[in-house]
């Protein structure tokens, strides 16, 4: 029986040997085991220490020597490791072989101890697979072919190159939404311009021809004239909408606080869901582009609460401290969940997100305590402060 202990003594000498190839110190020489006592210490001493994880397999792919980091790779023990097969470690592509060069893709067997850079699958001892990468080389030692494989888990690289990959995604995304937000707008104004303003326009060109008319007697004037000025007051009207959609006049006008009222009461009004402004208006005296930011995210916030949160109530809280504006703004509603923050398809979170890191900010969307939702966002006013 081939048990994993024969396999270790068997490949005890071999172990040592390869201790003496990683560190160079027995290049050149005959047998790994004749090798004086402290240079092996040595070896050994280097190998235990190194950060990378250090295994070497026989030709039959079993692993005769392994270092702490290794063992620690694979959630594992050192002795435990000894004597087993590779395969329990790194798992080989499907249909290739069963040397340890197998294991390692694009791998052409190779002499001698050059070493080249794979890519490989890494199994702990949970079963949770992980990426590695690392080297391979190969040596004779006695007849005996003896592989090195030098590890590195890549995990956490892996991790922000896909957390990269989809912010890219996100952005690609985000440009191509708005894109199509800017043409809906444009179709939506002018379908506003021609079929309200437009209408009421050519009614009141009409209705001034017929005023033109020598026939009309003075009370049908009078009444020409009182429907032109109800079509003229309809018009301003329309065209007050079109506009505050546009860019909300409170913005110039009164500035960050009174437009925040606005969307305040707005939002009481239509939803019926309480909504308490805590902000100081000397807090919020801020220049355009830090005032339409703010705006927007919290318009969007609200926007949320209103079509997703189940609320009842909701505080908008704004204060200076230092040289920053915090802003909290929180629902007692259902919560947000981690799961509703990846959506492909939804561009509110990731458009307030952008506007906060354009403004070096930072943002923090969570669930609340008890319940509801909350978001946590710190601006640095920097120059965008007014007087
Ligand atoms: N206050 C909230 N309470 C509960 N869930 C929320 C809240 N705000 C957002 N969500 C969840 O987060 C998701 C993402 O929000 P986001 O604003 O990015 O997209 P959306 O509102 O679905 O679409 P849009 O792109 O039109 O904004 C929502 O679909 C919703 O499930
Ligand atoms: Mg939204």
């Amino acid at each position: 029986m081939t048990d994993k202990r024969t396999i270790r003594s068997r490949s005890r000498g071999a172990a040592m040997f390869v201790l003496g190839l990683m560190t160079g110190a027995l290049v050149g020489r005959p047998r790994a085991d004749t090798a004086p006592e402290p240079l092996v210490r040595h070896s050994r001493e280097i190998v235990n220490n190194a950060s990378d994880a250090i295994i070497s397999a026989d030709e039959n792919s079993v692993v005769v020597l392994a270092n702490p980091a290794a063992a620690a790779m694979f959630s594992t023990t050192v002795t435990e490791m000894q004597g087993r097969p590779l395969s329990h470690y790194i798992r080989a592509a499907a249909g290739v072989g069963h040397t340890p060069p197998d294991f390692f893709r694009h791998t052409d067997t190779r002499a001698g101890r050059r070493a080249t850079d794979y890519s490989v699958t890494g199994v702990r001892g949970s079963g949770e697979l992980f990426p590695i990468e690392g080297s391979i080389s190969s040596s004779q030692q006695d007849g005996q072919q003896l592989y090195t494989i030098i590890l590195r888990d890549v995990s956490d690289r892996h991790m922000v190159q896909q957390k990269l990959a989809r912010s890219h995604n996100q952005l690609r995304q985000l440009s191509a939404a708005l894109q199509t937000i800017r043409e809906e707008e444009r179709t939506h104004i002018a379908r506003e311009l021609h079929d309200d303003l437009g209408q009421i326009l050519a009614s009141l060109r009409m209705d001034l021809n017929l005023l033109q008319r020598p026939e009309r007697s003075p009370p049908e004037s009078l009444r020409l004239m009182k429907g032109m000025e109800d079509n003229l007051l309809t018009a301003i009207t329309s065209l007050r909408r079109i506009a505050t959609n546009l860019r909300p006049r409170a913005l110039d006008e009164g500035g960050l606080y009174f437009a925040l009222q606005g969307l305040r009461d707005d939002f009481v009004e239509r939803h019926g869901i309480p909504c308490a402004l805590y902000a100081d208006e000397a807090d919020l005296r801020l220049d355009d582009a830090a005032s339409t930011a703010i705006f927007r995210i919290v318009q969007e916030a609200l926007t949320n609460i209103a079509r997703h949160a189940n609320a009842t109530h909701v505080t908008l809280n704004l204060d200076r401290l230092n040289g920053d504006l915090l802003i909290t703004i929180r629902d007692d509603g259902r919560g947000i969940r981690a799961e509703d923050m990846e959506k492909a398809e939804s561009l509110g979170l990731i458009g307030m997100r952008e506007r906060v890191w354009a403004m070096h900010g930072e943002i923090t969307i969570s669930a609340d305590d008890p319940s509801g939702t909350r978001i946590d966002i710190v601006l640095p006013l920097g120059g965008h402060t007014v007087e």
